[in-house]
């Protein structure tokens, strides 16, 4: 499925502001971003539930829906699973994954038999929803929606609606049924774990518009911009203003090629990668390239976080607060002289812009 260019507006807002994506035969594609920023506005006009401004969207090369022609919902071979995935509370389960499904009674009576196998629900056959519980319920709204064998599934939020634990292991039993037959996934999420857990490709959304798009890798490894950064994990940033090509910190100098002289940089960083040294008699490590000039810092507070503990300090030299966060347990007291390092190549340099998050 190739989706060009899609625009829709309410009330003079672009909610979804061109958006491309395209979604490959057993692939899963992540639409991820914050609350709001337009991804179930994309999910539904791919369904055909919602009409777009403009743009199209094609399946195997031949035009499915623009601005003039549609074809209608039902006939673009298209799973829908929501967040709310009601299934139908007066048909049995049998009733409910036959529900799509065309052919003689024997023909739907063995394809519901094969799609409960699938998801490990053949018990229930007879039962009705109001009998099972949540994840039970959602496994069976999967198999009603795979029983057609939709070419592409389109889901929303498919999974919040479950305990965490619950969650993880019908999660991977979605993909690995996905997989089997072959379906491109479109899956919609605002949480990132979820995205890298789940997705072949992340397409980061932010304000009706793709950001950026790549393997889960690429994209948290090589963001475009700060927003980017902090919307995977927490983020260290301070400024610093360019001279020469180069921004100069605490940490030593920073390359900031092709950037103007003047220009306001914000230096970020993850937390878990932060380098953490004692102090050596009022000495810290020698300056290297990879990692930089180490800056004195006092530690604020230290808290244990399970598998790893976070710790926070105050750079003696500008101030500025810096967390890192250290596998299993390292409880250093308040006030604890440490010396701090960061890899240059773990590091981001972005002129400074204010961005909405
Ligand atoms: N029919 C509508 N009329 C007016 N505004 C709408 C309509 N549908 C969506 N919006 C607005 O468009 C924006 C994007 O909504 P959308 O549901 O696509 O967000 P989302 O990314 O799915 O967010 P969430 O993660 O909270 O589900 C919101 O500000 C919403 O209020
Ligand atoms: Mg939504």
């Amino acid at each position: 499925m190739e989706i060009r260019n899609l625009v829709r507006s309410f009330g003079g807002r672009r909610v979804v502001d061109g958006v491309s994506l395209s979604i490959q035969p057993g692939q899963v594609t992540c639409l991820l971003g914050p609350s709001g920023c337009g991804k179930s506005t994309t999910l539904r006009i791919i369904a055909g539930v919602e009409m777009q401004d403009s743009g199209e969207i094609h399946v195997d090369g031949s035009l499915i829906c623009d601005t003039r022609f549609r074809v209608p919902p039902e006939r673009r071979e298209i799973g829908l699973m929501f967040q709310d995935f009601a299934l139908f509370p007066h048909l049995s389960v049998e009733g409910n994954v036959a529900y799509g499904l065309s052919g003689n009674r024997d023909e739907k009576r063995a394809r519901v038999e094969e799609m409960l196998d699938r998801v490990r629900m053949s018990r229930f056959i007879d039962m009705f929803p109001h009998q099972l519980s949540g994840g039970e319920q959602q496994r069976i709204a999967l198999a009603r929606a795979l029983a057609p064998r939709p070419r592409i599934m389109l889901m929303d939020e498919p999974f919040s609606g479950l305990d965490n634990r619950l969650r993880d292991g019908i999660r991977d039993e979605t993909l690995a049924i996905l997989k089997e037959e072959d379906t491109g996934v479109l899956l919609v999420t605002h949480e990132p774990e979820e995205a890298m857990r789940m997705a072949d490709e992340i397409a980061l959304m932010r304000n009706g518009r793709i950001v950026q798009q790549g393997a889960p890798y690429n994209v948290y490894t090589r963001p475009v911009d700060r927003a980017s950064v902090a919307f995977f994990s927490d983020a260290n940033r301070f400024g610093a203003v360019v001279d020469g090509a180069l921004a100069v910190t605490p940490f030593g100098p920073f390359l900031a090629p092709g950037v103007a002289d003047g220009t306001l940089v914000d230096i970020v960083f993850r937390p878990q990668h932060v380098k953490i040294d004692f102090d050596r008699a009022g000495v810290g490590p020698a300056p290297t390239a990879i990692e930089g000039t180490a800056a004195r810092a006092q530690v604020i507070r230290a808290r244990f976080m399970g598998n790893e503990s976070l710790v926070e300090f105050r750079l003696d030299d500008s101030g500025a607060l810096i967390k890192s966060t250290v596998p299993g347990v390292f409880l250093p007291q308040p006030q604890t002289v440490m010396w701090l390092r960061v890899r240059r190549d773990k590091c981001y340099v972005f002129p400074r812009q204010e961005v909405a998050e």
